[in-house]
């Protein structure tokens, strides 16, 4: 299949929806009566210091955030499409108890974990051993994309750009950090400075741009010590900086829903850098808002949407994803394109007047509205489940056909 084909042919969902051994429903069909039947929770991140959320608190290597209001967000969606039982619950001890009482039958993931390693495997490590379906990567995707290090060694066995880097670990004495001769020869000649920042982060908090390499030892010491994990070095790339999000191939326009049979590639963004600013601002100190971000556009900005479109999809195929990534792409002095990240749950959060996300900003250029987001989302997953993956799918039907039951 050619990747990044601009326009991928568009046809309405038909028997895409079977179900192995099953008569085959209609997506759009299958979604009705999954609306009236599941009973869904949208999981935020549980925070560690309340009450019988962990039985002891430990340190977090990833900055954490509960992302209780965008998954707030995603259950309004939720219920305006046509849900009836949505429920908002914490990751944390007593989500188990949770789902078992309430007796949800699917999950939305939208949580980076309460605490520990890997912590945004957590939840859907979670739900794997409880056997309940739900719309998010699987453990180990999630941690993999979570792990900029480790995501990029993946993108580059695919032949992806990804800037170059080096990992310090912290059992490596910082004196030998500049002397070994691999990092050397990738580092001694780099003119533009370096980006230290934790393997596992997130809003570019401990990010830092470090102008000579004499200086890298003590802004490693310093981002090692607020993580207490392993740090990235990359090479700082000067030109501008895009954001361009991919899902599967099933998408919602204006409530009704597409099967575009290639993954979707959602409207690129550039990401407005002020002068000067190395390091694009937290969203936790300024708000992504329409001043800092520009929808791409193919006629005027040349191959560079095609470019990012190629990207995104080359990511989606080359890597076991289960739901919508946002890249984070920066190109180079000459213009050419690095992957810096995929995001393995980017920000959902519903558009207001005083503040947007990076997916939303653009998604009118796609005829998209933000119910229409939440519901290629879901839908895109629902299609996975009963498509491809027998085991799911016996679990996820069966629930589903105990729930219509007992809800008819
Ligand atoms: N190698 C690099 N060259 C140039 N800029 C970089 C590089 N790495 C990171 N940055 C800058 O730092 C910001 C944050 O980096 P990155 O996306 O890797 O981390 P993050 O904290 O996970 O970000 P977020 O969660 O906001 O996407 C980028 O948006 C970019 O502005
Ligand atoms: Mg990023």
């Amino acid at each position: 299949m050619k990747i990044g084909s601009r326009s991928p042919r568009r046809r309405p969902v038909k028997a895409n929806v079977s179900l192995i051994g099953e008569k085959a429903p209609h997506l759009d069909l299958l979604l009705m009566q999954l609306f009236r039947s599941l009973r869904i929770a949208v999981i935020y991140g549980g925070d560690k210091r309340t009450g019988g959320a962990v039985i002891r608190e430990a340190h977090n290597p990833r900055s954490w955030k509960s992302y209780e209001t965008v998954a707030r967000n995603i259950a309004d969606a939720l219920s305006r499409l046509g849900f009836k039982d949505v429920a908002v619950l914490p990751d944390d001890m007593s989500l188990m108890g949770q789902l078992k009482l309430r007796r949800i039958n699917m999950a939305w993931v939208n949580s980076g974990g309460v605490q520990g390693r890997s912590a945004i495997s957590h939840a859907p490590a979670m739900l794997e051993m409880l056997g309940i379906p739900y719309v998010g990567h699987d453990p180990l995707t999630a941690a993999l994309l979570d792990s900029k290090h480790h995501f990029k060694r993946q993108l580059q066995s695919l032949g992806i750009p990804t800037a170059p880097f080096f990992v310090w670990h912290p059992d490596e004495p910082r004196k030998s950090l500049l002397s070994d001769r691999r990092q050397r020869s990738i580092f001694a000649k780099w003119p533009h400075g370096f980006v230290v920042k934790p393997v596992t982060g997130r809003a570019s908090l401990h990010v830092h741009y470090v102008e000579h390499a004499k200086d890298l030892p003590e802004m490693i010491a310093e981002v090692f010590g607020a993580t207490q994990n392993s740090v990235l070095v990359e090479a700082f790339l000067p030109g501008r900086e895009y954001c361009i999000a991919v899902c599967g191939p099933v998408v919602a326009r204006r409530g009704k829903l597409h099967d575009l049979s290639a993954p979707f590639a959602f409207s690129a963004i550039e990401r407005k850098l002020s002068k000067n600013e190395h390091i694009f601002t937290s969203m936790d100190v300024r708000p992504i808002t329409a001043a800092r971000t520009r929808s791409l556009i193919a006629d005027t900005d040349g191959d560079v949407v095609a470019n990012l479109e190629e990207m995104a999809r080359s990511v989606f195929h080359g890597t076991p994803l289960q739901t919508l990534v946002r890249l984070d792409v920066r190109a180079d002095y000459n213009g050419n394109l690095f992957v810096l990240e995929a995001n393995p749950k980017p920000d959902l959060a519903a558009p207001s007047t005083k503040s947007t996300s990076l997916i939303a900003a653009g998604l009118a250029r796609n005829g998209m509205t933000y119910d229409d987001l939440i519901l290629s989302v879901f839908a895109d997953r629902a299609a996975t489940l009963f498509n491809g993956r027998a085991h799911s799918v016996a679990q996820f039907f069966q629930s589903f056909q105990q729930s219509s039951g007992e809800l008819r």
